[in-house]
């Protein structure tokens, strides 16, 4: 936002080629962002609580949608990718908790580099995966 650079940028290489897919991801990058931002600032405490907790019901949101698909097309990988969604869920439901009861700037920005990192190599590796699948049944 602003001239500033962005903390998270989505581009080509992260693209799972199927576009309802794609657009989630930039938003959730974008919700990343703002929560980096946001801790960078004079917000207070109940604000970057509500950024978190747009970013985990955002996160749950698109896991449940892409399992959706996952059930849907029958994909051959959907046991080990949902395990992961559930691990994630986990941790992000604990720095949520962390963020409300300890310094929640400095969990805050844990969360999003945390995300950054695990978000980036999950739609790299796990989530081309079904991007190529899906593309395959004549999903664009
Ligand atoms: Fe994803
Ligand atoms: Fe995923």
């Amino acid at each position: 936002m602003g001239d500033r650079m962005s903390f998270m940028v989505w581009n080509k290489s992260y693209s799972v080629d199927v576009a309802i897919f794609d657009d989630e991801h930039k938003k959730l990058i974008a919700i990343i962002n703002q929560l980096h931002e946001a801790q960078q600032s004079e917000i207070d405490k109940p604000a970057l609580l509500q950024i978190s907790d747009n970013l985990v019901e955002y996160t749950l949101m698109h896991f449940r949608h892409e399992e959706m698909y996952f059930d849907d097309w029958a994909y051959p990988g959907a046991a080990e990718h949902i395990a992961m969604h559930a691990k994630l869920r986990r941790q992000v439901f604990d720095y949520r908790m962390q963020i409300q009861e300890k310094d929640s700037r400095a969990l805050a920005q844990e969360l999003a580099v945390f995300l950054r990192d695990w978000l980036t190599q999950h739609i790299l590796v796990d989530d081309r995966k079904y991007g190529t699948f899906l593309r395959e049944k004549g999903l664009r």
